[in-house]
């Protein structure tokens, strides 16, 4: 069988030992919805071996990070999603804004949601392509925060769990504070989360 020169892919130069390669960001379109679903559910997993039992992260992964979702997620137009990706447009994070759904949250028209921020820990110290001196997220964060002020909003609003210190502290540096809580269904476990607010 003859092989198609162009589509070789030239072999890539090794990373020195220690060196991360850089994080590029872009907005996420429709075409993205796949790599969503594979970031979304690989993060979730790195980020909560420690809290959750294997089986619940497995049935959360299938539900809330499957592909058909995230399509319908793009579909809606509160929608904004930054995709952080490394080597050749390779997905390794992403940031997520939409319409809230706080159902014991006094929501105001004028707030919105940022659902999901995730990144491989390996990329956490990265750094960001066209943004000297920033890491992967706060040049995630503030890609969130300037599209909900392009949509007219001017509350961001997020929840995640207590006990989630790495998270707490980086929301807490970002001027959030806390605003009250909810509950929140990881597979069979439900979880007690922290609701957070930032004026925008
Ligand atoms: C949340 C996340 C995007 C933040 O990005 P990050 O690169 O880790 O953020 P930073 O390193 O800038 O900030 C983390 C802060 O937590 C602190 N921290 C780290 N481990 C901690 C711990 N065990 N207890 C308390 N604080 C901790 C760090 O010192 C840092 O604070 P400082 O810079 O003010 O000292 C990233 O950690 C992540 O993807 N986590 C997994 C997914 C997740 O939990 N997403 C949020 C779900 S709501």
């Amino acid at each position: 069988m003859s092989v198609d020169a162009t589509k070789v892919i030239p072999t890539p130069t090794p990373l020195e030992p220690g060196t991360v390669q850089p994080v590029t960001l872009r907005p996420a379109t429709a075409a993205d919805a796949p790599a969503l679903a594979l970031v979304g559910a690989a993060t979730f997993l790195e980020a909560f071996t420690w809290m959750l039992p294997g089986a619940d992260i497995v049935a959360h992964c299938a539900e809330q990070h499957s592909a058909a979702l995230y399509a319908r997620f793009l579909a809606a137009p509160d929608t904004r999603i930054t995709l952080a990706t490394s080597g050749a447009d390779a997905p390794v994070g992403y940031a997520m804004l939409a319409a809230p759904d706080l159902p014991t949250f006094a929501v105001l028209p004028t707030d919105i949601e940022l659902k999901r921020i995730y990144l491989f820990s390996r990329f956490r110290t990265a750094p960001v392509v066209g943004h000297p001196g920033l890491r992967p997220a706060q040049a995630l964060l503030n890609a969130v925060i300037a599209d909900a002020r392009a949509l007219g909003r001017t509350r961001l609003l997020l929840g995640t769990h207590a006990n989630n210190l790495r998270a707490v502290s980086f929301y807490r540096r970002n001027g959030f504070a806390e605003a009250g809580t909810r509950t929140f269904q990881v597979g069979a476990q439900v979880c007690c989360d922290l609701i957070f607010a930032k004026p925008i």
